[in-house]
């Protein structure tokens, strides 16, 4: 059973950062940023939290699905940026969309949230014949979480949420999950510390570096190297399984964290760029937002066309990745 995406939606914020307002505060330069990583600017939250950017892309994706949100049986949103521990984002996006006999729950899979959502979305319209449809949504403001005096992350991350709204069909599909927590260290923000006495009494490291509460650490070059490997291979594990080849696909959309990444699964596989959908230039890195948005805009630009096979790919921390093979 597959799924069919009614609708996309999407929110970003009103304000914008281009790379050179990043010189006015750390020792980095356009040349550096572009060059590196591709990314030129990015939307970053000021006024907007996190539930709001999310329910505006539902409410859109809601609207151009064409359907009544007392239908929806199920919201699931990705983040790792709420503003509340609980209730969940989606509750409250229950709240301000009027799907009012829906399920609701959060994900965090760090990057690879949205693939994992999709993929669980899909599940429980398999198993619940009562559910109509599905809503999942992205919504993340690493701004928040950022460490502005650290040239190495600051200058990668944008805020903004995307969201589709599914139901079940007989299109094709094909998903493929990963995790390996051996590498969970390399991409991590603090929450809160258990106990700090006791934990210095004690001596108790917990393995994860300290940079403060609420400040995301990366360890860029472990990260670059276990993304450059992931992204092809979660593609591949998730074809093989429906008999299908990367020459079947009409879009990639990946992960928007580096296009040096994106760069090297083209020349893995033996694509030109053009078959996969950039938006990393003019967003940054939106950690689970950015395949939804991704999605969002190249269908808006009529890139994307009814019957393409598209496949979403995401990566980040935990270390996870997946892959969701879709057709539109
Ligand atoms: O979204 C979740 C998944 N995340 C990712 O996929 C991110 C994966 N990692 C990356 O994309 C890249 O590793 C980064 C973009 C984070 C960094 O690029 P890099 O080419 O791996 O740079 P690097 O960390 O090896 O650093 C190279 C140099 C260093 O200077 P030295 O030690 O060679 O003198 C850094 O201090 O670049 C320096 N550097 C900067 N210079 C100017 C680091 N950040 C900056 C900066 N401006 N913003």
């Amino acid at each position: 059973m597959g799924i069919n995406i009614l609708g996309t939606g999407c929110y970003v914020p009103e304000q914008t950062l281009t790379n050179d307002d990043f010189t006015r505060f750390v020792d980095t330069s356009d040349e550096w940023i572009r060059t590196r990583t591709g990314i030129c600017e990015r939307h970053m939250a000021g006024w907007e939290p996190v539930w709001y950017m999310g329910a505006h892309a539902a409410k859109q994706a809601i609207e151009r699905a064409g359907i009544d949100p007392v239908d929806i049986g199920l919201i699931i949103t990705t983040t790792v940026t709420s503003e509340f521990l609980t209730p969940s984002i989606s509750s409250v996006i229950q709240r301000e969309t009027g799907a009012v006999n829906a399920a609701a729950f959060d994900m965090n899979v760090g990057c690879s949230g949205f693939v994992y959502a999709v993929d669980t979305a899909r599940r429980f319209l398999e198993t619940d014949s009562s559910m109509k449809y599905a809503l999942v949504i992205a919504s993340e403001a690493l701004s928040r979480f950022t460490d502005f005096t650290d040239r190495s992350t600051c200058v990668l991350f944008g805020d903004g949420a995307g969201a589709i709204v599914v139901e079940r069909s007989d299109k094709l599909f094909s998903s493929h999950l990963t995790s390996d927590g051996t590498g969970a260290h390399f991409l991590c923000a603090r929450n809160v510390r258990v106990a700090p006495e006791v934990a210095i009494e004690t001596d108790f490291e917990d393995g994860f570096p300290d940079r403060g509460l609420h400040k995301l650490y990366q360890d860029g070059r472990e990260v670059y190297k276990f993304a450059t490997k992931a992204l092809p291979a979660a593609f591949e594990a998730a074809a093989e399984k429906i008999g299908i080849t990367k020459d079947d696909i009409d879009w990639f959309i990946p992960h928007q964290a580096n296009v040096r990444i994106i760069e090297t699964a083209a020349k893995k596989f033996e694509l030109p760029m053009e078959r996969f959908v950039i938006t990393l230039d003019h967003f940054g890195n939106t950690s689970s937002s950015s395949i939804p948005l991704a999605f969002n805009e190249a269908v808006e630009k009529g890139m994307i066309q009814r019957g393409q096979k598209l496949a979403f790919i995401g990566f980040g921390s935990g270390l996870t990745s997946g892959c969701v093979i879709v057709e539109y």
